[in-house]
């Protein structure tokens, strides 16, 4: 009956999937709907001097024409304390409420009409004229400046004095693009108001968050705003935030007295959802002759927007993943006339690792050492920086379960060195490290006579599995077969949850969820059914709620996920063309709560990692300060033929310093150390290091 957990459970909304029965944040339809279409400003910086709004107006169907000249102005109520996922510094876009260019493709107006093709027609309609300032749309890395959030700098040891003095030394620069999330859902919102109370149907991560955000900006009270969003369609990052699109529908809702829909087009998520952003790295490695490092200076510059500071953790992996007496990190900003970047799958850690994982393969050629070998002889026993002992670290069985299944030892050392005919073989591998985070949460279980269960929590489910986890997590529990169990998620009137970010999920609303459902059993009492239990107290149905949140284990322990990748890369000799042939990840990520969907997560993570290597980039245009392959055509993404073998080996867990549950997490990890693993087999493929994303054909053939 119980034992769901550790199971490798088909997800439990799989079948509503795949019959559409699922509904997205663009197939709500209260009845009278209309429709949203953006105009976008074509200038990167300065002002709207006119709008001539005359024909779109006069367009079939149209409604409404919004511009910051008609526009309501809204308060914005500042916020007591900043969403964790707002940039700390700076001031998020205040959209349609003045002329103030601050990108390309910045929303400047709004069409409402019956159809979504009238909407659209009618926004091309719509004539402006600019007072264009000069804009700064390269990235400059000498006009890095340090984060005003903080200081951007960290030391440990001397490590400019030690790097002097380092026998054998690897010093390189890595510059990673533009990267852009790219789901398969578009973001979208439906904006509906009745008596002063807003329901948006949003893709968001954070159904919470998107409510006090919107409330603010309308000054309104928070529990007048409901947020409900079952099903996300992918979104890795870029439904973290509430973006302005999403005022712009309630904006829009509220001027025309009916409920409206705006869905981004493909092109204006390249404009209004953030980015991975455009970062060069330096790493500048000293080591003795045996390989142990004696100095590691990880400096990163990253690209952000004028108005708000976007920083991320690229340098963490730096601090933590070796053991070493010096280290130095330093973080810069260029600040450019672009929209702001966001988090993307392991934001930062994702990056530095590509960095920190290719100057360490480039240590092993200078010492002439295995790269697996150099990794050992640096283990990280406890975490140097915050000289803690880890909650849990099985990276050394990682290594040597990957690099077995692998057959590392079959890998002839020097470069060039293996063929299998025309083609090159080249075999890499990298380390994966991300952080373990676990927030506050809340769910309820309710038990019903007919012995189901119903548990909630205001969670979201991106893709990763949460409902098929939680219901599994719910059913261990409550004792009870798991089709026994719903789970309920993403609707602000379930109790709260945290961000659907950071991989916390499982750490953070599973631990809620594992208590509601204990505490609604000590309710009724041990020992007999529930339907007996629930008739002893004369009721049909008993319901608990629980509210966790993190002990002090945080200032014992380091929590880390962390993974052993190993690629094989096949390269055409004559054309440069590279094939991801093999790649075998073991990780490390506490107790597995179901290996399907564990396995999936991973999965995704290597098509991912394959993509950041070797294909994605924005192709951007310093002209307009734009992205010329905003399109599914030409921004490259892995498809099936790019994907041969990949195979998931997960060591045994289970990490109760952490959590109850044991789980540390796993959704960005799977993203972890994958670029730099098949960056280092193109290496050892054709002696040629690549050092800048991604890996093209026309790189190779330079
Ligand atoms: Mo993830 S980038 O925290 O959605």
């Amino acid at each position: 009956m119980s034992g769901s957990v550790g199971r490798p459970v088909s997800r439990v909304d799989g079948r509503a999937k795949v019959t559409g029965a699922a509904r997205y944040a663009a197939e709500f339809a209260p009845a009278d709907v209309l429709h949203v279409a953006l105009v976008g400003s074509t200038v990167p910086k300065g002002r709207i001097a006119a709008f001539d709004t005359r024909a779109a107006q006069k367009a079939e169907g149209v409604r409404a024409v919004i511009t910051h000249l008609n526009a309501p102005r809204l308060p914005y109520r500042p916020f007591e304390e900043r969403p964790e996922v707002d940039p700390s510094v700076g001031e998020p876009l205040r959209v349609l409420q003045g002329p103030e260019i601050h990108f390309s493709g910045q929303p400047i107006a709004a069409v409402v009409a019956d159809t979504l093709a009238q909407a659209r027609h009618a926004a091309a309609l719509v004539r402006v004229t600019y007072d264009a300032q000069v804009a700064t749309t390269t990235f400059d890395g000498e006009r890095g400046r340090a984060p005003k959030a903080e200081g951007g700098e960290t030391r440990r040891g001397a490590a400019v004095q030690a790097l002097g003095k380092a026998p054998v030394t690897v010093d390189a620069v890595y510059v990673h693009p533009r990267e852009h999330h790219n789901a398969m859902e578009p973001h979208a919102t439906v904006a509906l108001w009745e008596d002063g109370h807003l329901t948006l149907w949003d893709k968001t991560q954070w159904v919470n968050n998107d409510a006090a955000e919107i409330a603010h900006v309308f000054g309104i009270p928070e529990d007048h705003v409901r947020v409900i969003c079952p099903y996300v369609g992918g979104a890795f990052g870029s439904a973290l935030r509430t973006w302005p699109h999403v005022t712009i529908a309630a904006l829009a809702a509220r001027l025309v007295g009916q409920p409206v829909r705006l869905e981004l087009t493909r092109r204006e998520l390249y404009t209004s959802v953030g980015f991975r952003p455009h970062t060069e790295q330096r790493v500048a490695l000293g080591a003795r002759r045996d390989g142990r490092l004696t100095a590691l200076i990880h400096e990163a510059t990253a690209q952000t927007s004028a108005y708000e500071e976007h920083t991320e953790e690229t340098l963490a992996p730096a601090r933590v993943t070796y053991a070493c007496p010096n280290v130095l990190t330093r973080y810069r900003l260029v600040e450019m006339d672009v929209n702001t970047p966001t988090s993307m799958r392991a934001p930062g850690v994702a990056t530095g690792l590509f960095a920190l994982e290719c100057a360490m393969d480039e240590l092993a050629v200078a010492l002439d050492m295995d790269p697996l070998e150099l990794r050992l002889a640096n283990y990280a026993e406890r975490n140097e920086e915050d000289d803690l002992p880890w909650s849990s670290k099985e990276l050394r069985a990682c290594y040597r379960m990957a690099a077995e299944r692998f057959g590392w030892s079959r890998r002839a050392p020097a470069p060039r060195s293996m063929r299998d005919g025309a083609w090159l073989v080249g075999y890499g591998m990298a380390s994966a490290v991300y952080p373990a985070y676990r927030s506050e949460a809340c769910a309820s279980a309710t038990v019903f006579a007919d012995g189901t269960a119903l548990v909630r929590s205001a969670a979201s489910d991106m893709g990763p599995g949460t409902y098929t986890a939680m219901t599994q997590v719910a059913a261990d529990a409550l004792e009870l077969p798991l089709d026994r169990v719903r789970f309920e998620l993403g609707d602000t009137a379930l109790p709260r949850a945290p961000v659907h970010g950071g991989s916390i999920t499982m750490a953070s609303v599973g631990t809620a969820v594992q208590a509601a459902c204990e505490a609604v059993r000590a309710k009724l009492g041990a020992g007999r059914s529930y339907p007996d239990a629930l008739r002893e107290h004369g009721v049909d149905h008993m319901e608990a709620t629980a509210e966790v949140e993190p002990g002090d284990e945080s200032k014992k322990f380091s929590s880390w996920a962390f993974g052993a990748l190993f690629a094989e890369v096949r390269v055409d000799a004559d054309l440069g063309m590279v094939r991801v042939a093999r790649i075998v990840g073991a990780y490390d990520v506490g107790r597995v709560i179901n290996p399907t969907t564990a396995r999936s997560q991973c999965l995704g993570g290597m098509v991912g990692g394959l993509g950041m290597a070797l294909l994605e980039q924005a192709d951007w245009d310093p002209r307009f300060g734009r992205v010329m392959n905003a399109n599914f055509a030409e921004y490259l993404v892995p498809v099936n033929a790019d994907v041969r073998t990949l195979e998931v080996l997960f060591v045994p867990g289970d990490d109760r310093r952490f959590n109850p549950l044991g789980a540390k997490g796993l959704a960005e990890i799977g993203l972890c150390g994958v670029a730099p693993a098949i960056a280092n087999a193109v290496y050892h493929a054709t002696g040629r290091r690549i050092r800048t994303l991604p890996i093209t054909l026309e790189a190779l053939l330079a």
